[in-house]
């Protein structure tokens, strides 16, 4: 098990190159089954999550070789048998749930550990569910396992009762060989999605509107193996804008999508920070005085709740009263206890955080409780005064490469050790 410990205090310089998007990589790789043809994915993100849903998917006979060297993904899924998935891996990572849709859309069937829920939240899967009973598909949850099958999926109108990311790449994933055309409405608008769409239909697949609330899936007969470059990870380049912001500094970032980031650009604008857009690349200067500010996370094109504990973070060193609400997981303050023990000044009450801005955080051992408030205690010990170790950093892992070294390269004093 790793930690990061850093010594804060000192300003950050220079560029820093963003991955691909770990939400996109994986609903990608999911889908990549349906074919049964050879699939490539360029530049892929070498991310924990990414070898987790391989070694599910090899759980099943596909072929994965994954060339750190080349950032290069082949997924050969033409000897796939069964129709199981391992449970155990299933339940470390919640996202193979994404791996059912293309099942049941290929073989017709498909038995999966129902995936946990997680630090931040239930997780619930029964939009995902209705939308695969919808298709025609018969479910059934029972001794902790999720089994559909359907001798043939039926394309029909599916209302989402919350734009779920998960459930409309799943529900994509189902559509795209079934009989008919099949439309999603409430859909979630999310980058993901379209990179999603944008995938399937390079393998033959025919969806219309993806990234916006209503898609259409005409049914194809078959899909055929294909390669594909995801989009840049939108949430690592706003974790790097925080951590500008956070240190005051001026930095460059290079592999950004204006488009993408347009909340995250907004909400730091308002709080005083400097952005200048340049192409794929942004020049972010955080040198200046800030304001507090207040944020609510909403379903994309809102602010995304995958930013909300890194906003946190910088708030708390921004005098002034901030205000956060998050509006899309019921448990995502946890960050916050672990930021108090840094000296910060946060009063959770029910889906709002009320935070007061201070002098200067001081360095702790804090404890990382998942992905994003992981990656915020490591802002917060960049800003604060003397050392903070974050621990279980493990879950940092699972969406950023090797976040230490790229933040060493801006010149933070910064460096991972065994626990
Ligand atoms: C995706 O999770 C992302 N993960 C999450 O990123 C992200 O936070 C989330 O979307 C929201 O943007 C991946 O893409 C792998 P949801 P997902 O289904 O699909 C409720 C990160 O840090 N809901 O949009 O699981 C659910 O309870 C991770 O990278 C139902 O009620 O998110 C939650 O309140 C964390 N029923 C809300 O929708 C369902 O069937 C959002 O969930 C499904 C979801």
């Amino acid at each position: 098990m790793d930690k990061i410990i850093v010594r804060g205090g000192k300003r950050l310089e220079g560029e820093v190159n963003i991955s691909t998007a770990k939400n996109s990589v994986l609903p990608i790789i999911a889908a990549s089954i349906l074919s049964g043809d050879k699939c490539i994915i360029e530049s892929a993100p070498m991310l924990e999550d990414v070898f987790v849903i391989s070694d599910v998917l090899r759980t099943i006979s596909t072929e994965i070789d994954i060339d750190s060297k080349t950032n290069r993904i082949l997924i050969d899924s033409s000897n796939i048998k069964d129709c199981e998935a391992s449970s155990e891996l299933v339940k470390k990572m919640r996202a193979s749930f994404l791996i059912m849709g293309a099942m049941i859309s290929r073989f017709g069937k498909f038995r999966l550990s129902l995936p946990g829920g997680c630090n931040i939240g239930t997780r619930p899967i029964d939009l995902h569910l209705k939308g695969f009973s919808a298709l025609g598909a018969e479910v059934s949850v029972g001794h902790g396992y999720v089994e559909a099958q359907a001798k043939k999926l039926i394309g029909n109108k599916i209302y989402l009762d919350f734009p779920s990311v998960g459930a409309t790449e799943n529900i994509m994933m189902a559509a795209v060989m079934a009989e008919g055309e099949t439309t999603i409405e409430n859909a979630a608008e999310e980058p993901e999605i379209e990179d999603l769409a944008k995938f399937l239909n390079s393998m033959g697949a025919n969806i219309i509107g993806a990234g916006s609330g209503t898609i259409h899936i005409i049914g194809v007969k078959n899909l055929k193996g294909t390669t594909h470059k995801p989009i840049y990870d939108r949430i690592e380049a706003g974790t790097f804008m925080t951590a500008a912001a956070i240190t005051r500094s001026k930095i460059k970032i290079n592999g950004i999508d204006e488009r993408h980031l347009k909340p995250v650009i907004a909400k730091l604008t308002e709080a005083g920070v400097n952005i200048k857009i340049e192409g794929n690349s942004m020049v972010i200067d955080g040198d200046r005085d800030l304001k507090p500010i207040d944020i609510k996370t909403m379903p994309y094109p809102g602010f995304p709740t995958d930013m909300q504990s890194q906003l946190s973070g910088l708030l708390c060193t921004v005098h002034g009263t901030s205000i956060i609400t998050e509006t899309i997981f019921e448990n995502r303050f946890m960050h916050a206890s672990e930021m108090k023990r840094m000296g910060a000044n946060i009063k959770i009450d029910g889906r709002s955080a009320v935070i007061e801005g201070v002098d200067r955080l001081t360095g702790a051992e804090v404890r990382a409780t998942d992905l994003r408030a992981g990656a915020a205690l490591v802002l917060c010990g960049l800003a604060a005064e003397g050392e903070t170790e974050v621990t279980d950093i493990y879950h940092v892992d699972r969406g950023y490469v090797n976040i230490e070294k790229k933040l060493k390269g801006l010149g933070a004093d910064i460096e991972r050790a065994k626990m």
